[in-house]
């Protein structure tokens, strides 16, 4: 038998360890969702059943508080299965879903009331295997979807803004940039135009777990407000490509970094964007 070393047996144990302690945590944080689910009072509201959660994450109410103050308090959302009689919509998040998962929901469909397919990802990524005639409604980004779910838009400001443009020109030191994800292998190479364009003497600073650059004080998640604007206001240009170039599918990398940093985007194919109203 081949021996095992102390130290492979010290590596193993922390790891059914760690992964006991997840597993652990993870239920613990679950049951806590649907205690508070099945206690939230949902009396006289219009109640949409999530039967999955979003990335894991349980779906709830709180999804409704950016939500104007009528949705917000005629509507609820809930994973309770005590509720499930008596919602007037089902939904699923695709990248939640498979075919045996749907094999396995524990209920009865109840056929009066729409199935919803939910889907945040692009085609490439959304993981839609083939449902068929099983959904009765989409919801997602794309404009024909039944119920549009946008990452973001453009409403009109009541007032008129004021901007200095002189002192946004001020503030801007630094040319391009380019924060990626460690998203690398996507369908339309947006890494490979960006390698060239850089080639081709545009000035842009990579920062990203491909590139072997991940700005220090600024992780990707839980980075502080603060540094993401020290480290992105400066650029007077962002590249903000999508991992997909499809229909509709304009992300939170241009609505909000953009927006947010005074940056102008980049983007790969301009009429994704004029069919959404954006001014290109
Ligand atoms: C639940 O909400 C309804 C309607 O808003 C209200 O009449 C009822 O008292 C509430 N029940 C509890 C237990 O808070
Ligand atoms: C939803 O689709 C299923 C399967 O095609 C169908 O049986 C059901 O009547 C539909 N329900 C609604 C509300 O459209
Ligand atoms: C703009 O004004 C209209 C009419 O006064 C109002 O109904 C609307 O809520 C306002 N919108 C915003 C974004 O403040
Ligand atoms: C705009 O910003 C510049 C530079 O910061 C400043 O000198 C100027 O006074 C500002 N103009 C207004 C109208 O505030």
């Amino acid at each position: 038998m081949k021996k095992i070393s102390i130290r492979t047996a010290f590596h193993w144990t922390c790891f059914i360890g760690l992964s006991v302690f997840v597993a652990i945590t993870f239920y613990t944080v679950q049951r806590d969702y649907l205690e508070m689910a099945r206690m939230e009072n949902i009396s006289g509201k219009i109640i949409i059943f999530a039967a999955t959660g979003f990335f894991d994450v349980p779906i709830t109410s709180s999804a409704l508080r950016k939500c104007s103050g009528s949705l917000k308090d005629s509507c609820a959302i809930t994973s309770h299965w005590e509720h499930y009689p008596k919602a007037r919509a089902v939904v699923f998040h695709s990248r939640d879903i498979d075919q045996n998962s749907l094999l396995t929901f524990p209920f009865v469909r109840r056929s009066e009331i729409p199935y919803v397919m939910m889907a945040s990802e692009s085609p490439y990524y959304a993981q839609m295997a083939e449902y068929k005639n099983y959904f009765n409604w989409t919801m997602t980004y794309r404009k024909d979807s039944d119920v549009f779910g946008p990452y973001g838009g453009l409403v009109k400001n009541n007032q008129t803004a004021t901007v200095n443009y002189t002192s946004i020109w001020e503030s801007k030191t630094k040319d391009v940039l380019w924060l990626v994800s460690n998203n690398i292998h996507v369908n339309n190479r947006r890494k490979e135009v960006v390698d060239k364009l850089k080639q081709l003497g545009m000035n842009i600073d990579l920062y990203g777990q491909v590139y072997n650059n991940e700005p220090a004080d600024c992780p990707r998640y839980g980075a502080m407000e603060e540094c993401e604007e020290k480290l992105q206001k400066p650029y007077k240009f962002t590249i903000a490509f999508e991992n997909s170039n499809c229909k509709d599918y304009v992300t939170e990398k241009f609505w909000n970094k953009a927006g947010r940093y005074q940056m102008v985007p980049i983007v790969m194919e301009r009429k994704i964007y004029r069919d959404l109203g954006v001014r290109v």
